[in-house]
């Protein structure tokens, strides 16, 4: 009895070291973010045709991309089979509640290919698209479900005042339009690296030091420690669901992947194979998950950013046009890559 009930006893606690251990990522025993990328003939799971919203930018087929292996890619988790994405199911699970995203560019990626493959799934359903500054509204008014995307590249405030632009790194107004949403998805690093006239703001405030300038790692670190304590105080788990959408990785710099003579991101028709990114972690990730494990609310977050290193081929590169003439390797095309964060937000939503 001896061996068997101590070897028992053991994977039960292995089990529920693995449940509760990172507090996140994990779902029942299979983390989802963990993985390789396979070839799919059934995919992609739409053509922007179908999605006569989407923004030209992201549309690399209809900007002249000339190939077509980049849509064809499934994720698949090296310990489970994810749920096929059902969007019909999607919004009578969510019924009557509104989820936002919240954050720059990469987050209105993501909004964007959540929203078609929503309408996709309901082509007849009516919608209402209102987009007004940093706000837009996509809504379905027969399920009652609203997807909205708040531009909101730093999360903490950029004020404007007799000394310049201020980005306040220990406030959070913006806080007030997140209150009485059932779900937020936020996200926020690359404008953190912006310098000059890509900068939007001229010095930063830290307490009551204000700066010209400072480690972008260091402050990004203190502005997501606000947004944590902001969270922290102001959500009620039993009504709100928090995640935060992983660091969204870029393929500026081939040598990462052992290609130093590649042209950025260009020609890159395929990902790269088996589970590990060559260029090693991504630092702001890194931060994130730090500042998000020392919470006291739970927030999950949708762990992409690995699985979103392995597709250098995922890129508008120069097909993005509609905004990005230049090389774009921030980005993804749709159909592509956030489509994937999409099924995974949606397996994370309904076994969380
Ligand atoms: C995943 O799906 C494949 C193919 O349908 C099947 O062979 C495999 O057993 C499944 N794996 C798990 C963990 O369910
Ligand atoms: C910062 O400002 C507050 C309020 O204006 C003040 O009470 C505090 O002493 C200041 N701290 C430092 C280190 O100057």
């Amino acid at each position: 009895m001896g061996w068997s009930f101590s070897i028992s006893v053991l994977l039960f606690l292995t089990f529920l070291i693995q449940i509760h251990g990172r507090g996140f990522a994990e779902n029942y025993g299979c983390n989802l973010f963990q993985g390789s990328w396979v070839y799919d003939e059934s995919y992609p799971l739409y053509a922007t045709s179908q999605c006569p919203f989407i923004e030209k930018e992201f549309d690399c087929q209809n900007n002249g991309r000339p190939d077509k292996f980049y849509l064809k890619y499934r994720w698949q988790p090296a310990g489970c089979n994810l749920t096929r994405f059902n969007g019909e199911d999607f919004l009578r699970r969510h019924r009557g509640r509104s989820l936002m995203f919240v954050g720059d560019s990469l987050s209105l990626n993501q909004w964007q290919s959540l929203t078609c493959m929503l309408h996709i799934a309901v082509p007849l359903a009516p919608y209402n698209l209102v987009r007004n500054g940093d706000l837009s509204i996509f809504t379905f008014p027969t399920y009652g479900v609203k997807v909205m995307f708040s531009r909101n590249a730093f999360l903490v405030d950029i004020v404007s005042e007799s000394i310049g632009r201020v980005l306040k790194l220990d406030s959070i107004q913006a806080g007030q339009t997140w209150k009485g949403i059932d779900i937020l998805i936020f996200d926020s690093w690359h404008w953190w690296l912006h310098t000059g006239r890509k900068q939007p703001w001229d010095l930063i405030q830290v307490g009551n030091r204000t700066v010209r300038d400072m480690n972008r790692l260091v402050a990004y670190e203190i502005a997501l420690n606000t947004w944590a304590k902001w969270i922290d105080y102001n959500i009620d788990p039993t009504r709100t669901r928090v995640l935060f959408q992983g660091v969204s990785p870029d393929h500026q710099n081939p040598a990462q992947w052992g290609e130093p003579r590649a042209n950025f991101c260009a020609g890159q028709t395929k990902p790269i194979s088996g589970l590990r990114y060559p260029g090693g972690p991504n630092p702001a990730e890194v931060v994130l998950e730090k500042v998000l494990k020392a919470m006291q609310k739970p927030v999950y977050l949708l762990d992409i950013t690995t699985l979103s290193q392995l597709r250098i081929d995922g890129h508008p590169s120069v097909y993005g046009h509609g905004g990005h003439l230049d090389m774009d390797c921030s980005h993804w095309c749709l159909a592509g890559v956030p489509d994937t964060w999409n099924e995974l937000l949606y397996v994370s939503l309904f076994q969380n």
